[in-house]
């Protein structure tokens, strides 16, 4: 009998997050200030707690994590480990494919990893208040829920497109006591300013981080700060639990390790929770393929160039080095509404640059059969985003068939679907269509680039 479901004991759950910058053969490049000179720690401190600043800045291998967070988090950590052997049986392939199934959490995904805690170090830095942004409404609702445990208020600025298709995941925020508005909205001036000039805009993730910035900035009693769910060092950091339990749990299921490891990526946390571990041991020789996979409507990683990029509409972030499609570019409407982002985390992009990654795009139809057949023969519908991870594992898996190879897949299941149904319909009924960024479309979004600062391509070659 194969183990189909791999629990790791509550003792063995991570004592300590684990920083890829320690280990970077090339160190990610600072983040710049307007005046293209690196930012202080000094400068953030209206935006984050310092306690999490020194967090971003770390290039500690392993940082303790706080038994108070330790105690929140065994509320569904270590979470389990499953090996997909209905899926494989379908597809008739000699891989063995694991999936880290993340949909465990309270909230439905893996965001709470890093929502709670920011919210223990905001809470014990002082503040009273986080606001954020949210696509799909995943990040809102595990900050909200964080936010709840912790006794802090959360303001939630959620992308229109996702608050008019997903009406379940602003009542999530408010069962947890947030406060949720979409984004853009006539609460700030970053919001106004947009709807200005485009009343009927579907928002993007890039304009909701400016509303929420400018909501901890503006606050008279600087005891509100941001919070934000992916793309910085801190948050890579607070999602290795993942990929930690993983591999203890592989070593359980009796495997030597993975050779191919995968998650979906928007602004590249799960990928990195997921991965990160793993791209130690490759950078330390093991031979493991790493692939973050994203959407074609929005192909960062893929069609982006590496370039000194803000994080948000309003540039009210610091220039980051990233994989970028411009601050200001809109991604088309399609369903994965947490992959709508137009950079990629700094530490992700330096590992992409490094040659340590293999990224690829997919079209949400190709993702939506995935998601499909993964209903359908392992059981969970999951969220559109996951789904991404998932037709890339089955790829995998069908190339191994192929090769008459036998494989050991790990990917991350980020989330459940089951408040994503709407997207499951418009497929079913035949109404998506694919959604490839054109060209045209992407020359114009990374036009805004070309008056900042490049960084350095550092690689060694080795990759
Ligand atoms: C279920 C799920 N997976 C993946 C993502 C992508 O975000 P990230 O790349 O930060 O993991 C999101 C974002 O909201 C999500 O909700």
């Amino acid at each position: 009998m194969k183990a189909v479901k791999i629990t790791l004991d509550e003792k063995k759950m991570p004592k300590a997050w684990y920083n890829l910058a320690a280990d970077l053969p090339n160190p990610m490049q600072p983040p710049l200030g307007p005046d293209g000179n690196p930012v202080s720690p000094q400068m953030l401190e209206k935006i984050f707690p310092a306690n999490l600043i020194e967090q971003e800045m770390s290039r500690e291998r392993w940082i303790k994590i706080p038994d108070e967070v330790r105690d929140i988090l065994f509320r569904w950590r270590p979470s389990p480990l499953r090996r997909a052997v209905y899926l494989e049986r379908h597809l008739r392939t000699p891989a063995r494919i694991y999936y880290k199934d993340e949909s465990v959490s309270p909230a439905g995904s893996h965001k709470p990893n890093t929502a709670v805690p920011q919210a223990w170090y905001n809470k014990r830095f002082g503040i009273k208040k986080l606001s954020t942004e949210t696509g799909a409404g995943q990040w809102g609702s595990a900050l909200a829920f964080a936010c709840n445990l912790l006794g802090l208020e959360c303001k939630v600025f959620m992308v229109r497109v996702s608050f008019d298709q997903k009406p379940f995941r602003k009542m999530m925020m408010k069962v947890w006591g947030a406060d949720c508005v979409a984004s853009p909205s006539e609460e700030t001036q970053a919001g106004r300013d947009i709807l200005k000039k485009d009343p009927h805009t579907p928002g993007s993730l890039g304009i909701a981080i400016s509303e929420a910035v400018e909501r901890a900035v503006s606050d008279p009693t600087g005891k509100t700060r941001y919070a934000l769910g992916s793309v910085l060092n801190h948050v890579m950091l607070h999602q290795t639990v993942i990929g930690l339990e993983a591999k203890e749990q592989l070593r359980m299921a009796g495997e030597r390790g993975a050779d191919i490891v995968i998650g979906c990526a928007g602004g590249g946390s799960n990928f990195a929770g997921i991965s990160f571990p793993f791209i130690c041991d490759k950078i330390h020789g093991r031979k493991i393929r790493i692939i973050p996979v994203e959407p074609t409507a929005c192909p960062t990683l893929t069609r982006g160039p590496f370039s000194y990029d803000y994080g948000d509409v309003a540039k009210m972030t610091p220039l980051l080095p990233m994989y970028s499609l411009g601050h200001d570019f809109i991604p088309p409407s399609f369903h994965a509404g947490g992959l709508r982002y137009h950079g990629m985390s700094p530490l992700v992009s330096q590992a992409a640059v490094e040659g340590l990654l293999e990224p690829r795009a997919y079209d949400q139809l190709k993702c939506y059969e995935a998601a499909l057949l993964w209903a359908r023969t392992e059981g969970l519908i999951i969220a559109p985003e996951t789904s991404h991870a998932v037709a890339g594992a089955i790829d995998e898996a069908i190339k191994a068939r192929e090769e008459g190879k036998e494989k050991t897949i790990l990917f991350c299941l980020s989330g459940h679907g089951l408040l994503d149904l709407a997207g499951y319909d418009k497929y079913l009924s035949g109404e998506l269509k694919e959604a490839c960024l054109s060209e045209e479309l992407l020359r114009k979004a990374v036009s805004s680039l070309k008056d900042h600062p490049q960084p350095k391509i550092l690689r060694t070659g080795k990759w």
